[in-house]
């Protein structure tokens, strides 16, 4: 396949990209896959903090009440008429399927009505590829630590659309233990940036947390049990009577996650010899994760890529950069595309 700055038609590829995945319903316009025109995020966290949760029910109502305007307003900031782009790209899965289901819905009535391709792409391609928005230089093969609200997977992306996944949780998602470990701790949803900053003010060693490993799966993860330890350690001191530091235990309980994170994915770049090391997902946000991986990386002399916050947590200009490489490749959806709650990605 032709590099990240060209394309078979040597022309410049405009795409419409549609996410409604979870909670945030989301379009942008994305040229070439790596030059965000436009990319409008309408988020329902205000809503589901209400719940402590997303409540799926209430986030496929939302995502039909917000999705005409937010495709309105992206093409508007892109200054184009859907006319204008050569496809419309949409997350297919995995994710909630009525959230999901509005996007696909969306996005096959505007390609039909417009007359325009139609590219269903999957979620976890747009997290990783919202690298080549933020990176212009980076192209595979390269290492990446996928860490969202409901992945913790490390890939080996071969090349564009081509993934090997050789790590994955056996239990929490990284983001799900931080959601839950912030939500017994009193600080409610989303938790990751909440223990992200309280995390500053706490000291990392106050508490000693489980580093989990799994026998003969050197890269898989599994994070109930350091979520399980907070509890406990919360529930005696309750039965003791002793007064526990929010602070310390977000510090200690992050540390802990950050150190397998690190550890894991800079035992698979060392083995597999891959010295480009990326990440992506929601808690690629958090500032300690990303200073270990900068540590560790440094350390190595590897080259370490992560995309600004507003491109690591769930957006549409991420599912345009995936689509690109979808769309130069020939992949193409008929009317038959379906919301794909459980789709799997590469080799998993
Ligand atoms: O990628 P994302 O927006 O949605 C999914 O595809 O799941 O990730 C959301 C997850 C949530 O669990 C949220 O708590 C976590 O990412 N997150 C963070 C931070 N910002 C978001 N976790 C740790 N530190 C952060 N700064
Ligand atoms: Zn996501």
């Amino acid at each position: 396949m032709k590099n990240g700055m060209e394309n078979m038609e040597n022309r410049d590829i405009r795409l419409l990209a549609v996410e409604s995945s979870c909670d945030e319903t989301a379009a942008a316009v994305v040229l070439n896959g790596r030059e965000v025109l436009s990319n409008v995020i309408a988020s329902q966290i205000d809503l589901h903090k209400l719940y402590g949760g997303v409540v799926p029910e209430i986030a496929s109502r939302k995502h039909i009440e917000n999705i005409n305007q937010v495709i309105e307003q992206a093409l508007k900031e892109a200054e184009l008429t859907v006319h204008d782009v050569d496809g419309i790209c949409v997350t297919y899965g995995p994710g909630l399927v009525g959230a999901l289901l509005v996007g696909v819905g969306t996005a096959k009535a505007i390609s039909y009505a417009a007359d325009k391709p139609l590219i269903g792409v999957h979620h976890i391609e747009g997290h990783i590829s919202a690298n080549y928005i933020c990176h212009k230089d980076l192209e595979p093969p390269f290492l990446c630590l996928v860490v969202s609200g409901g992945h913790s997977h490390l890939v080996i992306v071969r090349d564009y659309g081509t993934y090997e996944i050789i790590g994955r949780t056996r239990d929490d998602a990284a983001g799900e233990a931080f959601d839950k470990v912030a939500r017994s701790i009193g600080l409610g949803y989303p938790g990751g940036p909440k223990i992200d900053d309280l995390s500053v003010q706490g000291d990392p060693e106050a508490i000693k947390f489980p580093r989990a490993s799994v026998e003969g799966a050197p890269y898989d993860f599994s994070f109930s049990g350091v979520k399980s330890a907070v509890l406990n350690y919360i529930n005696g001191c309750k039965m003791k009577g002793i007064e526990y530091s929010q602070a310390d235990i977000a510090a200690s309980f992050q540390e802990a996650v950050t150190d397998v994170l690190v550890d894991h994915t800079m035992l698979a770049a060392e083995n597999y010899g891959i010295h480009k090391v990326a990440m992506a997902g929601g808690v690629a946000c958090n500032k300690g994760l990303r200073r270990k991986m900068e540590e560790q990386c440094t350390r190595r002399k590897y080259q370490l890529y992560y995309p600004e916050p507003v491109f690591c947590t769930d957006n549409a200009a991420m599912i345009g950069a995936a689509g690109y490489y979808d769309f130069i490749n020939g992949k193409r959806d008929g009317w038959d595309l379906n919301a794909v709650p459980g789709l799997k990605l590469g080799s998993d």
